[in-house]
């Protein structure tokens, strides 16, 4: 039998990201797909997904919702792969420049609420059979903005007495919670008795990230670890009760790679293609980052690279307290990402002392992305928690070895380069316990050690490239859970 299941998301690689989540987005339906399933994803109508999707049809008016007047439903495909992709159509709430989420001070709109729950409220009406030609058996929800997706089916299920469609809830990072003041409960169109502590309340306000948690048929998140971590008061964010008490409904299932868009051998973005086995086509993507950021031309200096967010999470405040390290050591250093202004200046400032050794940029871009990746010795993620992590599975395609904390999926996808790791042909990478400066240095300390011994490092790295991290695997047991729901 041939499973219906309707991807819910705010993001999608190609058409709009700002993270891994698109990436997630962008990869699994169609692995899901490959599989046998009849996989399609709904995405609010932000301008560059109605502007990047083939062939979009009207479906169905909305009419006036959550605000919003004239809003309608509408389907296109996307022009790599076909992919059936359901947008909402509501200019005022979803037509506005720059990032889906914050305005140009990084200040969330101050109608996220209602702009979310249209989402969660489409798809609900979707199962609902909104598009007379086809409806789905399960309801895929991503991270809050679509948290409200299970919490509108649960009410329409009280109605009708039986349920329009199951639904699955993956977190993908539990630090954003979708929270909102409870006096906006009112304009969500939910049951009164739903702001409730065994509903979408959330100490006093209403969290659409708990909704997705509370009234979901099961829970996933993206690495094995981050399901156990969040089951716990350290790192549980408050929901950490609630986790526990569904702990038979959680599982966590590790992200995959699309390796048709990072894979050194055909990546069109980079300098030079490579092999495990033929390695000088890396050497010519390092000289030319090192370029790019005009740093010294050295071919045997150690270059660390990030590409990340620039959040807490991401453990950034940490490198940079370890970053003498590898500047006595005659390393290299290069940052590209955007986010937090303070970050960002701490970044630039630590730059400009050490112009030949450091080179910090500040944006957003794939290709560059692909060419720090690809031309880096070593791609840092010292994140102090990582749900999964791409950017460690992606480093480890391109041989570079991924130096990361030891925590969530980070732990479950790198091998530390331990004697003993090397030894018994498992090190793929340099990983550190605790979460602080002198940690993070010990492995640095390992990467300049490894890197002295020529034939090692090119045994790690070649391991590291040999490492399967595919969809396949992980699409299997998304399609198995939908299995023990329909
Ligand atoms: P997170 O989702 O928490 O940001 P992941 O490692 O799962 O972390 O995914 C990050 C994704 O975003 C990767 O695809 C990475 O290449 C991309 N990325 C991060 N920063 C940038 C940037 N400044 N420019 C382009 N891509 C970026
Ligand atoms: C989140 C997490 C990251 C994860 C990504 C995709 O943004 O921070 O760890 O890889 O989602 O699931």
């Amino acid at each position: 039998m041939t499973i219906r299941a309707l991807h819910v998301a705010s993001e999608l690689y190609p058409l709009l990201k700002t993270g891994g989540l698109a990436d997630v987005v962008g990869a699994l339906p169609p692995a899901l797909i490959e599989l046998g399933a009849d996989a399609r994803v709904l995405l609010p109508g932000f301008p560059a997904v109605v502007a990047g999707l083939s062939d979009l049809q009207p479906v169905a008016r909305i009419g006036d919702r959550f605000g919003a007047s004239n809003v309608s439903l509408a389907r296109g495909t996307l022009p790599a792969n076909g992919l059936v992709v359901y947008v909402i159509r509501a200019e005022t709430l979803y037509d506005r420049g720059g990032n889906p989420y914050l305005d140009a001070e990084h200040v969330p709109y101050g109608d996220n609420a209602q702009r979310f729950a249209m989402l969660g409220w489409t798809a609900a009406q979707i199962a609902q059979h909104l598009d007379p030609t086809w409806a789905p058996q399960i309801v895929h929800a991503h991270d809050w903005h679509a948290g409200l997706a299970s919490a509108y089916l649960k009410a329409a299920e009280r109605e009708h007495g039986k349920p329009a469609a199951r639904t699955i809830f993956t977190v993908h990072n539990l630090a954003y919670q979708g929270v909102f003041p409870s006096h906006q409960f009112g304009q969500l169109g939910l049951p009164a008795d739903f702001f409730h502590m065994s509903g979408v309340e959330f100490y006093g306000q209403m969290s659409f990230l708990k909704a997705g948690l509370f009234y979901s048929d099961r829970i996933t998140t993206v690495s094995p670890t981050y399901a156990r971590e969040i089951q716990t008061l350290a790192q549980g964010g408050g929901l950490d009760g609630l986790l526990s008490q569904r702990s038979h409904d959680l599982s966590g299932i590790l992200n995959g790679v699309d390796y048709t868009v990072w894979q050194p051998t055909t990546d069109s973005l980079i300098a030079a293609h490579y092999t495990d086995t033929r390695l000088a086509g890396k050497r010519a993507c390092k000289t030319a980052l090192q370029e790019r950021f005009h740093l010294a031309q050295k071919s045997d200096a150690l270059l660390f690279g990030v590409v990340s967010r620039l959040t807490e999470q991401k453990g950034l405040d940490l490198l940079l307290a370890a970053l003498p390290e590898i500047i006595k050591r005659g390393g290299q250093l290069v940052v590209f990402g955007t986010g937090d202004p303070a970050l960002e200046n701490g970044l630039q400032l630590v730059a400009q002392a050490h112009p030949e050794s450091v080179a910090v940029e500040l944006g957003f871009d794939e290709t560059l992305a692909h060419q720090i990746v690809a031309g880096s010795d070593v791609i840092a993620v010292p994140s102090r928690f990582e749900p999964c992590g791409l950017t460690q599975l992606y480093a480890l395609a391109y041989g570079s070895l991924p130096l990361v904390h030891r925590v969530g999926g980070l732990a479950d996808t790198v091998v530390d380069a331990s004697l003993e790791n090397i030894a018994d042909d498992l090190a793929t990478g340099f990983v550190f316990e605790r979460f602080e400066p002198e940690a993070l240095t010990a492995a640095i300390r390992r990467a300049f050690a490894l890197y002295a011994r020529r034939t090692d490092w090119k045994a790690t790295q070649r391991r590291a490239m040999r490492q399967d991290f595919g969809w396949g695997a992980s699409a299997e047991r998304y399609l198995a859970l939908y299995r023990e729901l329909v």
